[in-house]
């Protein structure tokens, strides 16, 4: 089993759903973890989970909701344990469900703001440090979600989570750090709801694909979690 002994990976969200999973997984692969929640709180159960790996941790908190917010998270990671080898952008809202015509520019741009704007700073904040390493993973999460109207603040921000991984992806050509994207499939998570079609689980091993490639191996690519559920290792 290939491991990510001596890196600390940064999962956005992942106090609870896919993030919880990603930093489960990624620690069983002895991966030092950085979970981050909304509130301190709200990461106690991750930190007990994670307790059987015998990894380091490290918490940070707060909202992706504005760019001051997001600034004091980045300062929080720089001021912690180690440098971020693996950036997960997990963290993610839906929008509240309405008529397109009704969606107003706040809503938007709230949206805009959590799925994207917060995961573009994060880049900024760590890819270049990752560059001088010669060394980084970064996977944004994606969704598959297609013809729903009603969340188009949603889907329309991770379409651009696409767009913008394949220029980061080719910003950072031939530096060992890589940029993929990751669909994790339709989850039964609080915002999956309880009529997905899979568990949280099979998010993984999936998820660990793009934060397990050899150096210099693809970047700026799709991976659909889903694909991976008959991996055993
Ligand atoms: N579930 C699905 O079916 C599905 C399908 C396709 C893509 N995805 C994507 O997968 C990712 C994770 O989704 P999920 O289903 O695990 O979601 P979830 O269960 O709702 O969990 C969301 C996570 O993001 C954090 N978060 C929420 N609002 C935040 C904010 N304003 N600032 C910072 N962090 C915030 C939450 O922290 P707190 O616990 O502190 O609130 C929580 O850890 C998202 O990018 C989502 O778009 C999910």
């Amino acid at each position: 089993m290939k491991l990510l002994e001596n890196k600390w990976a940064l999962i956005t969200g992942s106090s609870r759903g896919i993030g919880q999973q990603i930093a489960l997984g990624l620690a069983q692969r002895k991966c030092n973890i950085i979970v981050h929640g909304r509130a301190e709180s709200n990461t106690a159960e991750t930190l007990r989970l994670l307790k059987a790996y015998n990894v380091q941790t490290h918490v940070v908190t707060g909202s992706l909701d504005s760019n001051e917010n997001v600034e004091a998270i980045i300062k929080a990671v720089k001021a912690g344990p180690g440098p971020v080898d693996i950036l997960y952008n997990n963290a993610a809202i839906q929008n509240k469900w309405k008529p397109i015509w009704e969606i107003t520019p706040e809503e938007w741009l709230h949206s805009f703001q959590i799925n994207l704007f917060s995961m573009i700073a994060l880049c900024n904040a760590f890819a270049p440090e990752m560059k001088i390493r010669k060394y980084g993973r970064i996977i944004n999460l994606t969704s598959g979600i297609k013809d729903i109207p009603q969340l188009a603040p949603y889907s329309v921000s991770k379409a651009a989570v696409d767009k913008y991984s394949r220029d980061l992806a080719a910003e950072l050509q031939g530096t060992n750090v890589l940029v993929n994207y990751l669909d994790p499939g339709w989850l039964k998570t609080d915002l999956g709801g309880p009529n997905a079609d899979n568990e949280v689980e099979t998010v993984l091993p999936g998820a660990l694909v793009p934060a397990l490639l050899e150096d210099n191996g693809p970047s700026g690519r799709f991976y659909a979690a889903q694909d991976y559920t008959m991996l055993t290792e």
